[in-house]
């Protein structure tokens, strides 16, 4: 494991925020003649290691794609499986992030969502309100297009009732109706299993985002490797379009 020391990507105060496209869980169970919910499952313990090791590893928001708008395709089995594992991992793992100083934020339309998952949602984001140590921000039924057209429909309503006009309206007015206005945009998204796709994830933030695509199926993802890539972030000159000193 690398030295915590060594792992701090620009400075200590600067925001650093990574999002993970937690891909592969699925093939694991297979490739085991495992339900794929077991991959859901051991899937959920990587994300309890990797919350653990953002602190000392510089990151100061992670945001994970939980559930997309598109998951609602899968089988009622994984569906209802996924829903009932987030509901466990909300119930059983509030008291640790609550004293880790976690504060948990969840992004995504909450409309289709079943009313016992969304009150643990709720009351999560209420119980961890007081905490800044880590952003953790849990992305479920979200989808990239689906938040800007929300923010879309949002912005409407106030040019409809004359608290906006069009003249108002830039690239950060229609941030601010995003599922997203309380968060810097993603410095570094990882995808495991080996798939280079975005996937809908986070589209209008990931603009300058670096992407690391690697091959490691979600499940098998551990803190160690997550440490190595974020340190790997640090080395690489970032230019926003613009050119390097
Ligand atoms: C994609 O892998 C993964 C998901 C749709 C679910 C992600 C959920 C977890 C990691 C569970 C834990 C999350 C929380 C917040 C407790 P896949 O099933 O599409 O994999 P495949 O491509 O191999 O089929």
């Amino acid at each position: 494991m690398p030295d915590a020391a060594t792992l701090q990507p620009t400075d200590d105060h600067s925001p650093f925020h990574v999002a993970c496209i937690m891909d592969g869980n699925g093939r694991w169970a297979q490739m085991r003649g495992r339900p794929r919910l077991v991959g859901h499952h051991i899937g959920a313990r990587r994300v309890r290691d990797i919350v653990k090791a953002c602190p000392d590893a510089g990151v100061t928001h992670l945001t994970i794609f939980a559930f997309s708008t598109e998951n609602w395709k899968r089988t009622q089995v994984e569906v209802a499986g996924l829903m009932r594992l987030f509901r466990r991992y909300i119930t059983h793992e509030a008291k640790a992030l609550l004293e880790a100083g976690v504060r948990v934020r969840f992004i995504g339309d909450r409309i289709r969502l079943d009313d016992r998952l969304v009150r643990l949602m709720d009351d999560l984001e209420m119980l961890t309100a007081v905490n800044s140590k880590l952003n953790l921000t849990i992305a479920i039924n979200y989808g990239g297009r689906d938040e800007v057209t929300r923010a879309a429909q949002r912005l409407a309503v106030e040019i409809e009732r004359g608290r906006l006009t069009h003249k108002d309206v830039d690239a950060e007015c229609l941030a601010r109706f995003l599922d997203t206005r309380f968060l810097p945009d993603p410095d570094l998204v990882i995808r495991t299993s080996g798939e280079a796709r975005i996937s809908n994830f986070l589209l209008w933030q990931s603009a300058y985002a670096e992407y690391e695509f690697i091959d490691t199926l979600w499940p098998d993802f551990h803190a160690d490797e997550f440490c190595k890539i974020v340190k790997g972030y640090s080395t690489r000159a970032r230019r926003f379009g613009g050119v390097t000193a």
